[in-house]
């Protein structure tokens, strides 16, 4: 099964399985990260599932609509790397990925 990386807001790293056709955001909450609140359950209008992902993976991810867009313009610590993690559908392209849970806003 592919694998990411997820980083915590304190740093941590670990390293944890992720099944094809789910979220990214559902990925990482289903592993128990709870500093990834995804409050909204998916519906691009919270924000709290913002993360910080890997340069690398950048072409393969899921293109950014405008709504998303628009709602990463309301976060303080967005930079050219943030994503809405509810809005990447994981695929066996992204083993590897490496993502940072941004801060809180
Ligand atoms: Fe709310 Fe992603 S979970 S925008």
């Amino acid at each position: 099964m592919p694998k990411i990386t997820v980083v915590t807001r304190e740093g941590e790293e670990k390293t944890i399985e992720a099944e094809a056709g789910l979220s990214l955001m559902e990925i990482i909450r289903d592993n128990g990260f709870d500093e990834l609140l995804a409050l909204c359950g998916g519906c691009c209008s919270c924000a709290t599932c913002h993360v910080h992902v890997d340069p690398a993976f950048a072409d393969k991810l899921t293109a950014m609509t405008d709504d998303e867009n628009d709602l990463l313009d309301s976060s303080d610590h967005r930079n050219e790397y943030s994503r809405l993690s509810c809005q990447i559908n994981f695929g066996e392209e992204l083993d590897g990925l490496k993502v940072i849970i941004a801060p809180e806003d």
